[in-house]
């Protein structure tokens, strides 16, 4: 089965073209060489309401895995996991302990990431933290559990019975 995804990246200064958002381009090169197909990327402002409007626009469309980057701070305008957590069916909360563990194995700062995850309708929704450095390293973590994650969203059941 071909998987498709969003890479949907949420920063005030990348979507107003104060600086080349790097992050989004190596996320869809990550998504394409893993053998999942990107077939959106858009670059929003940390605006809850607009993070809402484009995960809702994506699940709607059946695309399989949406990873977002960027926003998962402490600022003020880090509105990413609110804005996920309000339009999750369910939350996934394993996955954004795996990334903080993992992570703090590279640097203890992955510890100040609030990154969530989680499913709506069929839709994997996974916060990424937004440097390329980040993106990199998170997307290298969830390899291990991404393709049995978004096989059973799909109700495609590998499990040895
Ligand atoms: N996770 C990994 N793997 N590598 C990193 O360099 N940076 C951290 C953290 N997670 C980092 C990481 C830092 S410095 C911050 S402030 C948080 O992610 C939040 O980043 P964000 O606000 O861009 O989402």
């Amino acid at each position: 089965m071909i998987f498709t995804a969003a890479v949907l990246t949420i920063s005030d200064r990348a979507s107003a073209g104060i600086y080349e958002d790097k992050s989004g381009k190596l996320l869809e090169k990550e998504l394409r060489d893993f053998g999942i197909e990107p077939v959106k990327y858009e670059i929003i402002p940390d605006d809850f309401e607009k993070i809402k409007e484009k995960l809702i626009e994506y699940s709607n469309e059946s695309i399989s895995l949406v990873i977002t980057s960027g926003g998962t701070g402490l600022s003020k305008r880090d509105n990413t996991p609110e804005a996920s957590l309000a339009v999750f069916d369910k939350r996934v909360p394993g996955i954004g302990e795996a990334m903080r563990k993992e992570s703090a194995k590279i640097t203890p700062r992955a510890y100040l990431s609030r990154a969530e995850a989680g499913i709506r309708k069929d839709t994997l929704i996974i916060n990424f933290p937004g440097s390329t450095k980040a993106c990199k390293e998170n997307f290298e973590i969830i390899k291990a559990f991404l393709i049995h994650g978004l096989e059973t969203i799909a109700g495609i059941d590998k499990h040895n019975k």
